[in-house]
């Protein structure tokens, strides 16, 4: 959902930090240096900083997660905390909980229900500091670790806290310091991290030693009247090798109630219309002075039951290195898909190539079995926190479509299945719930993503593509009553071929902003629809969406000049802005996100970002803003005037790979270096901003391997690889596409590429046939797998000229036909 911290963020300095671990980083750097010597089948997990992103409002969870995880085990932290931890040594630790989500950007949190407290009582029950202000503790300095499946983090009171993952469930293992004396445990029903609890209910099992827990709770990116109910199942004995000792209920708020009650054992609180003012939960202890204590955890979004079975079935009687193991194992399958030859890798590429990957598979939430509302009992695939599809269609799911058709086609099947169950498919679903709407329908952009690519295979992995097609289809031409959470505003826009800033609507609802950058990603969203027909032989239908497709054209005015640079996207026409509203060095205090006096006309924006946005027919945009000279120009200055925002998604196209449209691909390569550096690092900051949902990992991916994709489209711009070879494994194609970069050199591996140093794309060859050297395509490279060639030269200016290779545009006869 991109920055809503974006203009907040900026200017403001961030120094080291004592977290995490220095061993984290230490182990990474021997792993990849040890690369170089393995024998068998490398570690890719060793490679992974699960930490990158946990500072500077990265919101990335490094909890303890398979693949897809519905679960994500982390500790969750004072402050602004919106994954539940963050690097950030001066806030305090309140417990460790199962439900996170990864680099949503929401200020407010989502999730950290369930959470649980180890404490110290020495003076016993009555006296355990059981609310969260008072329980809350700060770390040991320099004992965060996490790697793919594992989390662990020790308190200033010495008591570690570790945690391991399956699906939907896990293992929470705590270590007492010797001699410390009873263990307690707080565990909560009604806290979460946006304070959003609407009721719920408590059980304590005392003989079977089982809590379960169920509530409601509110979202963390959606309209406040709508709840998501949520359930734990907490085995506190490790079957029969654990004690109980004292069991109860405790209460507590902000105005000196703080209430135990010894061998209580039912918490009914149907209904909470007052938000966060009380506090309640569990309180148990164990006999012994035990220094280790095992808890299995077990969540679902159906029933107590059913989070308790999860726990029964996936975890069972596994020990936590058992789980351990399990979880590296799923991970190891899903980073290897991509191969590099990490000896002669640059080691921070590796790192941040690894890392960038392992969080392109973190989320979004596999709920598959999980489903309430409307989408109780499924028959299709479900997942949780899509997120918004505004920030994943551009880079995620483009990522995906290269290795992992299998699981792409279950989100795709999600997507449809939206549609099928609330007449539309989700644009930004967040804790199970419909969240607000970005720019429209970029859910159409996704599944054409998914149809272009695997038509062929549509049918075997379970997607019937005119089912696909009525879906983007209806999310173009159907009106929703309340646009601000079911896409677009269809009726005025189908009327107009734009959004106007003020128009009386009379059949549907939402908020009266964005009219710029929303008909700027409709006319987008209706070329994916236009690929779509194409594919199905719909060519009625493909001419009216190629048309539509050419609305962005109807928000530009050529008469504003900003900055010397004339013609810019929705002014006059509606009321005029400043173009560089918005924009990272905007100093007018307007609203940029979904505020109702965001009237600047873009999301999160400013008209000069949302200007380039046309992927479809850069070519026509390039004629619009007056020739290529003046396009490159204008790119030049969109970079040096500050305009340029590389934690918004919006600026991923056209900058910095737009210079491949005017035909300089050379520059495009160096503006990527540029990028790269700047702004992605292997620290916890190193991160631009937000993950959004791993769009900013996915970006980082393609910046690194020399491509980048145009959504809906199975074009791939080529770029110059920061590696000497990768490989893509396509298990489901059964295909492997081996890429090596000839004369590559890890000294160009840096901001600015030294003269001299072999670095700009001299030619390609894809299984020994010549290529074009600017893009090339999906169905003659990934599709088909074998070896494929990018020669290097230091030759610049030789390699400035796409030889005819432009990436095409719809203007330019471009996507003729289906591939
Ligand atoms: C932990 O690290 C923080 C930040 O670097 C520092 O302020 C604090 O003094 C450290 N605490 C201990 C116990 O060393
Ligand atoms: C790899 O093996 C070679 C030869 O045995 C040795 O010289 C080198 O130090 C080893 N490298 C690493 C990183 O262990
Ligand atoms: C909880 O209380 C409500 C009334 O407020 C009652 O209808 C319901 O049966 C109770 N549930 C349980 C599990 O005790
Ligand atoms: C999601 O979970 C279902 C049910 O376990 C499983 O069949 C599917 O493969 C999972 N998909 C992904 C992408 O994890
Ligand atoms: C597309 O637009 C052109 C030019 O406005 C118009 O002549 C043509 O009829 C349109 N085609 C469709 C299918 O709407
Ligand atoms: C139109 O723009 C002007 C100047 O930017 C501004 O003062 C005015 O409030 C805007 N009108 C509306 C309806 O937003
Ligand atoms: C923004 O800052 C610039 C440079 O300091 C200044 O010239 C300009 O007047 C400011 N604009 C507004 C609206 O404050
Ligand atoms: C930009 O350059 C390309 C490739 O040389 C050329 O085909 C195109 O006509 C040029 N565009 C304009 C508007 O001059
Ligand atoms: C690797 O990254 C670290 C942390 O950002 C940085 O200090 C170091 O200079 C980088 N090394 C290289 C060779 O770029
Ligand atoms: C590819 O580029 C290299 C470096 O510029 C050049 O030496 C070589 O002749 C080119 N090969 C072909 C087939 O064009
Ligand atoms: C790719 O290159 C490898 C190694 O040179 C070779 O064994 C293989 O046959 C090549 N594959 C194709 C499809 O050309």
């Amino acid at each position: 959902m991109a920055n809503l911290l974006l203009l907040t963020a900026a200017g403001l300095l961030w120094t080291a930090r004592a977290q995490p671990a220095p061993s984290v980083q230490a182990g990474i750097a021997a792993a990849i240096k040890n690369a170089a010597n393995a024998t068998g089948p490398l570690d890719y997990t060793a490679f992974v900083n699960p930490f990158i992103g946990t500072d500077n409002f990265g919101d990335v969870c490094p909890g303890a997660s398979i693949p897809f995880g519905m679960v994500k085990f982390s500790t969750d932290l004072t402050g602004y905390a919106p994954a539940g931890y963050v690097t950030d040594p001066t806030q305090s630790i309140r417990g460790i909980s199962p439900l996170h989500d990864s680099g949503t950007g929401s200020s407010l949190g989502t999730y950290g229900n369930f959470e649980i407290m180890p404490l110290l009582c020495p003076k016993g029950f009555d006296t355990c500091t059981t609310r969260l202000v008072t329980r809350e503790r700060k770390r040991k300095n320099n004992t965060d670790v996490a790697s793919p499946g594992y989390f662990a983090q020790t308190m200033n009171n010495n008591i570690k806290m570790e945690a391991t993952a399956t699906r939907r469930a896990g293992l929470e293992r705590f270590t007492f310091p010797k001699g410390s004396g009873k263990p307690y445990f707080v565990l909560d029903l009604t806290n979460d991290l946006p304070n959003s609890f609407a009721g719920g209910t408590m059980d304590i099992d005392p003989d079977m030693g089982r809590i379960t827990i169920g509530g409601l709770w509110g979202s963390s990116f959606g309209p406040g009247s709508f709840n998501y109910q949520a359930f734990a199942c907490y085995d506190i004995l490790d079957g029969g090798a654990q004690q109980l000792s004292e069991y109860g209920l405790w209460s507590g708020n902000p105005y000196g109630m703080d209430t135990k009650n010894l061998g209580a054992t039912h918490l009914n609180l149907t209904f909470n219309l007052i938000g966060d003012h009380y506090e309640y939960g569990a309180l148990f202890s164990y006999d012994g002075e035990p220094e280790e204590i095992i808890i299995r955890v077990g969540v679902s979004f159906v029933s107590a039951d059913q989070a308790c079975s999860n726990a029964e079935s996936e975890v069972g009687g596994s020990t936590f290195e058992d789980i351990e193991a399990q979880a590296k194992a799923l991970w190891n399958e899903k980073l290897s898909k991509i191969e590099i030859d990490v000896p002669n890798t640059p080691a921070n590429v590796t790192e941040l190539l690894y890392s960038s990957l392992y969080r392109a598979s973190l989320t979004p939430n596999n709920a598959t079995d999980e489903t309430q509302g409307v989408f109780a009992g499924t028959s299709s695939f479900y997942f949780d926190s899509l997120y918004c599809s505004w920030d994943t269609f551009r880079t995620f799911y483009p990522l995906m479509s290269l290795h992992s058709p299998v699981e792409f086609a279950q989100i795709v099947d999600n997507y449809i299945d939206g549609w099928r169950k609330n007449g539309w498919m989700p644009e930004c679903r967040a804790n199970n719930l419909p969240g607000w709407t970005q720019g429209g329908s970029s859910g159409d952009v996704i599944v054409g993503h998914f149809a272009t690519h695997y038509h062929n295979e549509a049918a075997a992995l379970g997607i019937d593509l005119e089912e696909l097609y009525s879906a983007a289809w209806t999310d173009g031409m159907v009106n929703p009553p309340e646009w601000d959470i079911q896409g677009r505003q269809s009726n005025v826009y189908n009327q107009y071929g734009f959004v106007p800033f003020a128009v009386l609507d009379p059949s549907s609802t939402g908020r009266q902003t964005r009219e710029g950058s929303r008909t700027i990603e409709y006319a987008f969203e209706d070329f994916a629809i236009r690929q779509i027909a194409q594919l199905l032989g719909k060519t009625d239908d493909e001419a009216l969406f190629a048309n539509r497709s050419l609305n962005y054209r109807n928000v530009w005015d050529p008469t504003v000049v900003s900055d010397g640079f004339k013609g810019r996207d929705f002014t006059r026409k509606f009321n005029f802005t400043n173009p560089t509203h918005c924009s990272p060095v905007d100093n007018v205090t307007t609203e940029c996100s979904l505020q109702g006096d965001n009237t600047n006309g873009f999301y999160e924006s400013s008209s000069w970002e949302y200007s380039w946005f046309a992927p479809h027919d850069t070519a026509h945009l390039i004629e619009l803003m007056g020739g290529n000279a003046t396009f490159i120009s204008r790119l030049d200055h969109f970079f040096k005037a500050g305009y340029f925002n590389v934690g918004n998604e919006p600026s991923f196209q056209v900058y910095p790979i737009g210079y491949h449209y005017a035909n300089r691909p050379a520059q495009s390569v160096d503006r990527v270096r540029q990028v790269v550096f700047e702004n992605f690092d292997i620290t916890p900051a190193g991160l631009p901003g937000n993950d959004d949902q791993a769009a900013m990992a996915s970006l980082l991916s393609f910046h690194l391997l020399g491509l980048y994709p145009v959504p809906s489209t199975t074009q791939y711009l080529v770029l110059s690889p920061f590696t000497p070879q990768y490989t893509i494994h396509n298990s489901y194609l059964d295909v492997s596409t081996t890429v090596t970069t000839v004369g590559f050199n890890s000294k160009s591996v840096q901001k600015t590429i030294p003269a001299g140093v072999a670095a700009y794309v001299a030619n390609v060859t894809v299984n020994g046939v010549a290529s074009g050297r600017c893009h090339f395509d999906f169905f003659d490279v990934f599709r088909v797998g074998g070896n494929v060639t990018i020669e290097l030269t230091a030759d610049k200016d030789e390699a400035n000229d796409c030889l005819g290779n432009v990436p095409e545009s719809l203007s330019t006869g471009g996507f003729s036909a289906a591939r």
